[in-house]
């Protein structure tokens, strides 16, 4: 992300995604190989306290730099940066929510895992999801909420984007996974309109400053979904 003074600046430092849901909705077993997306790294880190294998991508420079960051402190044991990386400089720094989402991993035990299962978890990759997973197989995949992202951001063309980007990225992780496969997304959606696309709003103009007044007052969930590759 490009800031008001021009500086890139990492976007996202802690996930605000139910931490655990992953490992219930891909069924995560230990050895198990996982192809995901990168985004702030709390979720990867989960997967693999969990005894998974895992390989990330992510399209965003300043995620994928984050998340080798963090992933540089679990080597080091250094428990204090891991907790607090980044925190103040995210744009969302000021919301309650990345503290408390930060100290799932304040847990000793949790710690004592990810550190001895550290190695299992490669390297993130700086590519596009659609790509990473097309050349790539793969036993289960977290593709967090990249279909559906799109490229160009909140326009109507964004809009448009998101969706054909939405089958490129479930053609490329139906290539990767064996029959039987599992793939785990998350849809954003506000409380007042439960089912419909958070991205809906945001990217088309005339309801921009309708979803504005969405974000500021109503809180929203990710809602998961698991699909089973046939
Ligand atoms: C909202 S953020 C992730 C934060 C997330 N809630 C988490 O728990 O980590 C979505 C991430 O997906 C990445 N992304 C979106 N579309 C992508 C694509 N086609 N390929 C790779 N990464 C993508 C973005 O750069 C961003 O880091």
């Amino acid at each position: 992300m490009i800031d008001a003074l021009g500086e890139r600046k990492v976007r996202w430092v802690a996930s605000n995604q139910a931490i655990n849901a992953p490992l219930v909705g891909l069924d995560v077993r230990p050895g198990e190989r996982i192809g995901a997306v990168t985004g702030t790294g709390d979720i990867l880190f989960n997967l693999i306290v969990a005894g998974a294998l895992v390989e990330s991508a992510d399209s965003d420079p300043e995620q994928t730099a984050y998340v080798r960051r963090k992933r540089e402190n679990v080597v080091a044991d250094d428990q204090e940066s891991f907790l607090y990386e980044g925190i103040t400089e995210s744009k969302y720094s000021t919301q309650g929510q990345i503290r408390r989402r930060h100290s799932h991993f304040s847990d000793p035990n949790i710690w004592q895992r990810l550190r001895q299962n550290i190695g299992n978890l490669r390297d993130p990759e700086l590519a596009d999801i659609g790509d990473f997973l097309s050349t790539r197989n793969f036993d289960k995949a977290f593709l967090s909420n990249a279909p559906g992202w799109g490229y160009t951001g909140e326009t109507e063309s964004g809009m448009l984007n998101g969706r054909i980007d939405c089958n490129r990225i479930f053609d490329a992780c139906a290539q990767s996974l064996p029959q039987g496969g599992l793939a785990y997304r998350v849809r954003f959606a506000r409380q007042w309109f439960l089912g419909t696309t958070y991205e809906n709003f945001e990217s088309v103009p005339s309801l921009a400053q309708k979803a504005a007044v969405m974000e500021e007052k109503i809180g929203g969930m990710w809602i998961p979904e698991v699909y089973r590759r046939i």
